[in-house]
């Protein structure tokens, strides 16, 4: 039996409709960020990074790095196991301290990624209420969607961000214990979830709310609660979700509520009782990006400036950007080979590096270059991100949109 050739003709069909992915080989440099090395087939070449999630470049604070350094100079640098057999370490208890106190809840529970803390932490939740339904917006991430379909629970996915939608499915389904679970910031359009009507339907209809923050946290909210305290509503929401990896520029996710919940999810998911803890290391560099994010709002209002300021000059330049009411700056292709092919040239004639965003994780026909600018990309970056671009929609025949005329 040939196993490669099964292997073989998957990797084929991928190629076939154009959504192989390839990963460049590039080398972050703490202190220069976004300035990055790309270990290039030709050599090593520097590059400017405009797609990273370190969206406000916490994983080269000194604070973060230091924390990490200290930590495991005196701690060493794995957890020793699961929980359950080399037990807490105390940066996990006191990054969890941290966590419930950035959300204002009672307790949060840490996970190895955010994308485990949905998956486990959903299964988990809607197994352990009897008879659960669950209400889930169209286009939730896939780490949601796998937590839904574990679960083994009937769902409906309702229209995105429709709330309309989302009343007509509790109202057909009166009381039935029901999970309703949503992103605040959806990552690949830029747009937020109407949050507070969420939390009123759940209220009218006594549901319970399940709301990932992961492209929000330390971002958005006077302590980088995220949307959630943004729009006052924190208190009102069961269950956040949060990644410990793009703002807070580290690894890990997690989930926030009431000290039963944690406690139940902690007892019952397979995901967070049979794997090994996140290092203490890693725990506490966490903390102390949450901690520093706590109290200042340089990094959130510079990141908020930087991206109003990439979004006007793209747009003055013709270049076709799609609406975002966020940090996400999303820019129209339309068609995966030549979304590739601009990534491709832009990487390698100018020395930017954007990933492509293609089918599955955007819906066919709706290509994308994303773009993420943090507080480090200075005026001169975002000239030649404008400058680059244009020259590559010109030379792969994509569409510029005329002008805006100056103001008289
Ligand atoms: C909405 C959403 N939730 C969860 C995750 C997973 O988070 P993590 O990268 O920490 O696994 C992602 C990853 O990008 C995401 O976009």
């Amino acid at each position: 039996m040939d196993y490669n050739k099964f292997f073989d003709n998957a990797l084929g069909r991928l190629h076939d409709e154009r959504r192989y992915r390839v990963f460049a080989d590039l080398e972050r440099i703490a202190g220069r960020f976004p300035h990055a090395t790309w270990h290039s087939p030709k050599g090593p070449r520097p590059i400017v990074m405009w797609c990273s999630n370190d969206y406000l470049g916490m994983g080269q604070h000194p604070k973060v790095v230091g924390a990490m350094v200290e930590t495991a100079t005196r701690a060493g640098t794995g957890a020793g196991g699961t929980r359950n057999i080399a037990g807490n370490n105390h940066s996990l208890i006191q990054l969890e301290h941290e966590l419930a106190d950035l959300h204002g809840k009672e307790a949060a529970l840490v996970f190895t990624s955010g994308y485990v803390s949905n998956q486990t932490g959903i299964a988990t939740l809607a197994k352990l209420i009897p008879n659960c339904l669950i209400l889930s917006d169209a286009l939730n991430h896939n780490s949601m969607i796998e937590g839904i379909r574990q679960s083994g629970t009937q769902y409906l996915v309702f229209r995105h961000n429709d709330v309309a939608h989302l009343e007509e499915l509790l109202r057909a389904n009166p009381g039935r214990p029901t999970l309703i679970v949503c992103e605040s910031l959806y990552s690949m359009d830029g747009d937020v979830a109407p949050l507070a009507k969420i939390c009123d339907l759940a209220e009218r209809y006594s549901a319970m709310t399940y709301v990932d923050e992961v492209h929000a946290v330390g971002m958005y909210g006077p302590r980088g609660g995220g949307i959630a305290e943004r729009d006052g509503v924190m208190h009102r929401i069961d269950i956040l979700e949060g990644t410990l990896a793009k703002a807070f520029g580290c690894l890990g996710g997690y989930i926030a509520g009431s000290a039963k919940m944690v406690d139940a999810v902690r007892s019952y998911a397979p995901g967070f009782i049979f794997t090994t803890a996140l290092p203490p290391a890693i725990c506490s560099a966490a903390t102390a990006a949450i901690k520093h994010l706590k109290s200042s709002s340089w990094e959130r209002e510079r990141h908020q400036d930087r991206a109003a300021r990439l979004k006007a000059i793209l747009t003055a330049a013709g270049l076709p950007v799609m609406s975002s009411d966020t940090h996400i700056v999303p820019l129209f292709v339309g068609d995966p080979e030549r979304c590739k092919k601009a990534c491709d040239l832009l990487l390698e004639q100018h020395g930017i590096y954007i990933q492509p965003i293609n089918y599955p994780t955007v819906p066919k026909g709706t290509e994308r270059l994303r773009i993420t600018p943090s507080p480090y990309h200075e005026d001169a970056l975002i000239d030649g991100l404008a400058d680059a671009l244009v020259q590559v929609w010109e030379q792969l025949g994509l569409p510029l949109h005329a002008k805006p005329l100056a103001a008289e």
